[in-house]
């Protein structure tokens, strides 16, 4: 029994060599349709809802723009057996997309400090050309990282000890936007580069929780804006995603403690984002389809959990500006009716999205499906 066994592996793995799945077609992916239906029909809800009720925060149109790219580029590469009434459904996504993005009202955003505010408006001023961007996705580079053998409260302490702050991550990505601002135009050779203890925030050290994704999101504009030459950006990107994909398994097997979705769904669109396949996964597209609320939006109470993992703070006594500044922000993120988190919300539109496009694009038809 046991040599037969052997045997069978043997000739199982010979299999695997010729293509991973020797009982399917190109045509795999069409069983991805019914996914792409549940999804198109969340992303409608949710677009619909921001509508009617336009956001006033930057990052939900952030994540507009860089979707309606993936969106655009994902409808003009469609296979085509791809049912033409799903193609209509994605069209009209784009569409009411669209009409958000026209009745933007840009002097009604509230920022959370004057950093945060250059960063956005320099991420505005280059939508365009940033969501035209493409990385191809892939899999079999994050390898199988099991979820932390510790728990979520050890994680948010250890969280607590790492960097950088939301404040100085915002500081940082602001300089790193000037310098590449300057360097692109100016007529002399200005090159982009970063202060000491901005690119040490960006490279040295480890980050956790919020702190590892701000520094994906500094470092994948580093790479796009030609900043730190000589810096192998890309090899430091897929460090910081493996790091998350860890921590994505963890809050999963800690069964997503409450302030942690926005934070899931983040590291999940900017890791997939930057092409890797391993942050597919249907029972994560799944989870976020039931985390949808029946109004539409999405939400999820981080203040505390951004609190304990010390990246926004500190708890003492904020000043009365300081004070002034959160409760606008929040007041802002919730505006939208009851729970709903704009954030929480745009996280989602850009995670389903990339969902989308790596669902119907042939070439990584079923594998999703078999990622551990
Ligand atoms: C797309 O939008 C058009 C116009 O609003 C509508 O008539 C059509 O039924 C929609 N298509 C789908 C597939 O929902
Ligand atoms: C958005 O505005 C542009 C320019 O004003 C216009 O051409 C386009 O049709 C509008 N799109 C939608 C969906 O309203």
């Amino acid at each position: 029994m046991y040599v037969k066994y052997v045997v069978l592996l043997t000739v199982l793995s010979v299999e695997f060599c010729h293509g991973i799945y020797p009982y399917f077609d190109t045509q795999d992916f069409i069983y991805n349709v019914p996914k792409v239906y549940r999804i198109s029909i969340t992303l409608d809800k949710l677009l619909e809802y921001y509508e009617k009720k336009p956001s006033k925060d930057p990052e939900w149109y952030i994540a507009l723009g860089m979707a309606r790219g993936q969106l655009e580029y994902t409808i003009n590469e469609l296979d085509k057996s791809v049912p033409a009434k799903l193609k209509e459904n994605l069209q009209n996504i784009t569409r009411r997309m669209d009409r958000i993005r026209n009745n933007t009202d840009f002097p009604s955003f509230v920022y959370r400090s004057k950093d945060y505010e250059y960063v956005a408006k320099a991420i505005f001023e280059n939508l365009d050309v940033l969501s035209t961007l493409m990385e191809p996705i892939t899999i079999g580079t994050m390898g199988t990282q099991k979820p932390y053998r510790f728990t979520f409260e050890q994680y948010v302490q250890e969280a607590r000890t790492k960097m950088p702050t939301r404040k100085a991550a915002d500081a940082c990505t602001m300089q790193l936007l000037i310098s590449a601002m300057e360097s692109q135009t100016t007529k002399t050779d200005g090159t982009c580069e970063l202060t000491p203890e901005c690119s040490a925030q960006i490279l040295k050290g480890s980050g956790m929780a919020f702190q590892q994704t701000s520094r994906i999101r500094a470092a994948a504009l580093a790479y796009l804006f030609d900043c730190m030459e000589g810096l192998d950006l890309n090899a430091h990107i897929y460090k910081l995603c493996i790091q998350v994909y860890k921590e994505s398994k963890s809050l999963e097997a800690w069964d997503h403690p409450p302030g942690t979705k926005t934070l899931f769904m983040q590291q999940i669109l900017y890791c997939a984002a930057q092409g890797y396949g391993e942050f597919i996964k249907p029972r994560w597209m799944n989870r976020i389809l039931t985390w949808q609320e029946p109004k539409g939006c999405y939400s999820d109470d981080r203040q505390p959990f951004l609190k304990l993992t010390g990246f926004v703070g500190p708890v003492s006594a904020p000043s009365d500006k300081d004070r002034e500044e959160e409760y606008r922000v929040k007041k802002a993120a919730t505006s939208e009716g009851g729970a709903c988190n704009s954030l929480t919300s745009a996280m989602a539109l850009g995670s389903l999205v990339i969902y989308v496009r790596a669902l119907l694009e042939t070439d990584q038809a079923f594998q999703y499906d078999v990622l551990t």
